[in-house]
C-alpha cells in the first residue's frame, strides 16, 4: 500500500500524515506548492512519481466567506480540482478517498442528514463541495466520499481555535445559539479515513454529539477552567445568527448521521467531551 495525500500541509492533511505514520504506513504528502490540484498535468506527473495505490484528497478552497468573493476560485479547486484527482486516481489505478462537507445541504432538517438525503447548498463553497462530489463520482463509480462537519484542531483556523483566541481577548463574547452541527477532531477524522481506505460511496463522519455554536462555547469556557486555563472572557451570551450577519449563509442545521460509518467499520465516534478534552490536552502542552 502507498497513500498519497493531498493537502497534506492543512487541518486534516497533517493530521492524517502523523496518522499514517504512526502506523507505519508508507505515505508521501504534497502541499499546494508541490502539487496544484488544479494543475492536471502537474498532479498526474506526480503520481507517475509517487505510484500510489490510495490517494486521499485533502486539498480544498475552504473559506467559506471568501468562496462569496471568488466563487470561480472556489469552483476550480473544490470541482475541477477534485475531477482532476479522480482522473488520475482512474489512470493509475488508485482508489479515492475525497474529502467533503455538512455544507452540501441546505440545513432545513430537523433530523440528522443521511447519505441519502437531498442536497441543496446555502452558500458558494458548498456548491462547490457538491459540485466536486458530482464530478468525482461521474468520473470513478467507486470512489469515497467522506463528508464531515465542523473539524477542529489545535493546527489551522477553525471555530474552536477563534473561540481560544477570542476567550484571551475580549471580556465578554457573543455567540450564535441557532446554528447546531457536530464538531469533529481532526485526527478522529484522520483515523475514520484510515478505516476507510477500501470503502467506496459516500459516508459520514463527524464525533458523537450535536451542539449548537454557543453550546459549543460555553462547554469550551467551562473545560478550560477545570484545567486551569486562564481566559479574559467572563460572560459568552447566545445571539440569532441574523444579529451576526456573515457574507456566506450557514446552514442552520448541519448534523451528519453517522450511522453508516458504524455498520461498516464497528466503529463508535467519539464523543464531543472526549475530544474536547484532547483537544484542550494538546492546546495546554503546545501553548
Ligand atoms: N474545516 C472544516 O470545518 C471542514 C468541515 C467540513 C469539511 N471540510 C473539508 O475537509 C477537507 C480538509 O479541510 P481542512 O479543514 O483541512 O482545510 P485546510 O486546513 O484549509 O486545508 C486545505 C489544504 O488544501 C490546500 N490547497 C488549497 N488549494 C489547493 C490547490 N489548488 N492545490 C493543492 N492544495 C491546495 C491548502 O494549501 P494552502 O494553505 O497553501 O492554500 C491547505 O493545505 C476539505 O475538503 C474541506 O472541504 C472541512
Amino acid at each position: 500500500m502507498k497513500v498519497w495525500i493531498i493537502g497534506a500541509d492543512g487541518m486534516l492533511g497533517s493530521a492524517l500524515m502523523q496518522s499514517c505514520l504512526r502506523k507505519e504506513i508508507d505515505v508521501t504528502g504534497t502541499s499546494r506548492q508541490e502539487a496544484n490540484i488544479i494543475q492536471f498535468d502537474v498532479l498526474s506527473a506526480m503520481a507517475a512519481q509517487i505510484r500510489p495505490t490510495h490517494i486521499v484528497n485533502c486539498a480544498a478552497y475552504t473559506d467559506v466567506d471568501g468562496a462569496e468573493k471568488e466563487p470561480e476560485l472556489a469552483l476550480a479547486v473544490n470541482a475541477e480540482g477534485a475531477a482532476n484527482a479522480a482522473r488520475v486516481a482512474r489512470d493509475c489505478g488508485a482508489r479515492l478517498i475525497h474529502i467533503s462537507t455538512d455544507y452540501v445541504f441546505n440545513g432545513d432538517g430537523t433530523q440528522a442528514y443521511v447519505e441519502e438525503d437531498l442536497c441543496a447548498p446555502t452558500n458558494q463553497y458548498g456548491q462547490s463541495k457538491w459540485e466536486g462530489e458530482k464530478r468525482v463520482l461521474g468520473l470513478l463509480a467507486d470512489a469515497c466520499i467522506v463528508r464531515t462537519s465542523w473539524l477542529f484542531g489545535t493546527k489551522g483556523k477553525n471555530f474552536i481555535s477563534s473561540l481560544m483566541n477570542w476567550f484571551q481577548q475580549q471580556e465578554e463574547l457573543q455567540v450564535v445559539f441557532d446554528q447546531r452541527g457536530k464538531p469533529t477532531y481532526r485526527h478522529d477524522l484522520a483515523a475514520a479515513i484510515l478505516t476507510l481506505l477500501d470503502a467506496s460511496g459516500i459516508i459520514h463522519f463527524a464525533n458523537d454529539g450535536e451542539r449548537s455554536r454557543y453550546q459549543i462555547a460555553l462547554d469550551l469556557m467551562e473545560a478550560s477552567k477545570e484545567r486551569g486555563i486562564q481566559l479574559r472572557c467572563q460572560r459568552i451570551i447566545p445571539i440569532p445568527s441574523s444579529k451576526f450577519p456573515t457574507p456566506a449563509v450557514r446552514p442552520s442545521y448541519s448534523v451528519l448521521n453517522t450511522n453508516k460509518y458504524f455498520h461498516l467499520t464497528n466503529i463508535k465516534p467519539r464523543p464531543w467531551g472526549e475530544v474536547l478534552n484532547d483537544y484542550l490536552s494538546h492546546y495546554a502542552s503546545s501553548a
